[in-house]
């Protein structure tokens, strides 16, 4: 077997941690050959929460998982890991957009990007979940400039799972018959999920076009979109608290591909840095198709962005700038 590997989770005493970790230790994103010690990162005073949660990772006798570090002190949380999950941010209530978090959360990423730059290893993979994602992991980022850009994402596999869902719903197929999905931009009610080059295995074991498939173009431009755009909202109408499972289950999916590779047939979306691939700012956390190979990502290039795909990337650029000056200037007080 080979040696352990460290994993840290922040927020590890919340909702999205409760449903991670357990996926993290028996084997889902690693793999059922690859050991591992579990660093669980949150505040002081959900230290009492926390050792509940390592009693009952003891207790769901995980052979894989070799070591529990629970703290609140990010220099332990931090060391040495080889990848970071983090969770540990305040959820948006009924009413609010993503963006409203950025004061409250943005503090967090600048300081864990300081403690991931003085104790993680260099070739850490991080994984920023809590929102809004995009800018906080692009403000992490900045602050472990010892660390490359590249190993830093924000997680919009959720949106990219609602989507694939939607449709394979509306087909009555199951999901993993849909690829080639692509969540562009924030994780916001401005990313744009496009399908206009998804494809889908159909009932008759025909491989069709989405387009083609779904046969019902205003249906694709209109409730589509506007309900993965929502999604997140509607859950927090109907959960009263935003979601978990399904966002565990998106970021052990992330994590997943990044580290072991996607298929070359299909692809994933991932916030990354943009390069200013499809004429996106260079420089902010932009959602994208990717490719994972050995570890790294690789943006999709060559796919056609007509004008009402245009005028959907354009707008979550704008946003994804406004937050990024906003971001700073929180970071700068
Ligand atoms: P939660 O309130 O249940 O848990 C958050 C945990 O983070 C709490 O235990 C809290 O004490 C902890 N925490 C706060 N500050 C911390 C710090 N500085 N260091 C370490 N831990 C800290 O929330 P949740 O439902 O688990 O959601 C967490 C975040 O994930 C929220 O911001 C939510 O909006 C976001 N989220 C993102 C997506 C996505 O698709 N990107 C999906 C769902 C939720
Ligand atoms: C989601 O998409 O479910 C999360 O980002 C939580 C939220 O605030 O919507």
């Amino acid at each position: 077997m080979a040696e352990p590997i460290r994993v840290v989770v922040t927020g590890a005493a919340g909702q999205i941690a409760y449903s991670l970790l357990y996926q993290l230790a028996k084997g889902d994103v690693f793999g059922d050959q690859q050991p591992l010690s579990l660093h669980l990162l949150d505040i002081e005073p959900m230290m009492g929460v926390l050792n509940g949660v390592v009693m009952e990772l003891q207790d769901c006798a995980l052979p894989l998982l070799r070591e529990v570090i629970p703290t609140a002190d990010p220099a332990v949380a931090f060391k040495d890991v080889d990848a970071a999950f983090l969770v540990g941010a305040m959820p948006r209530k009924e009413g609010m957009e993503r963006k409203d978090l950025l004061a409250a959360n943005v503090k967090i990423f600048k300081a864990q990007g300081q403690a991931l730059d003085q104790h993680a290893k260099k070739t850490v993979k991080v994984l920023v979940v809590g929102n809004p994602a995009n800018t906080n992991s692009l403000i992490c980022s900045k602050y472990a400039p010892s660390i490359p850009p590249a190993n830093f994402s924000a997680m919009t596999r959720l949106d990219q799972n609602r989507a694939q869902a939607q449709i394979a719903n509306r087909l009555g197929v199951p999901v993993n018959n849909v690829s080639k999905v692509t969540i562009w931009g924030n994780h916001s009610s401005t990313q744009f999920p496009d399908v206009a080059n998804a494809t889908v295995v159909t009932a008759n074991g025909e491989t069709k076009s989405v387009k083609d498939a779904i046969n019902d173009q205003a249906w694709l431009n209109g409730d589509f979109i506007s309900t993965v755009q929502k999604r997140g909202a509607a859950v927090i109408a109907a959960r009263k608290l935003s979601s978990a499972m399904s966002a565990a289950k998106a970021a052990a999916d992330h994590m997943k591909d990044w580290w072991n590779g996607t298929s070359a047939e299909s692809w994933v979306s991932m916030a990354v840095f943009s390069d200013g691939s499809y004429n996106t700012p260079v420089g902010i956390m932009y959602s994208f198709p990717v490719r994972c190979s050995k570890g790294q990502w690789e943006i999709v290039q060559g796919l056609t962005i007509d004008e009402f795909a245009r005028e959907k990337l354009d707008l979550t650029s704008k946003e994804l700038i406004e937050e990024r000056e906003e971001a700073l200037a929180v970071c700068q007080d």
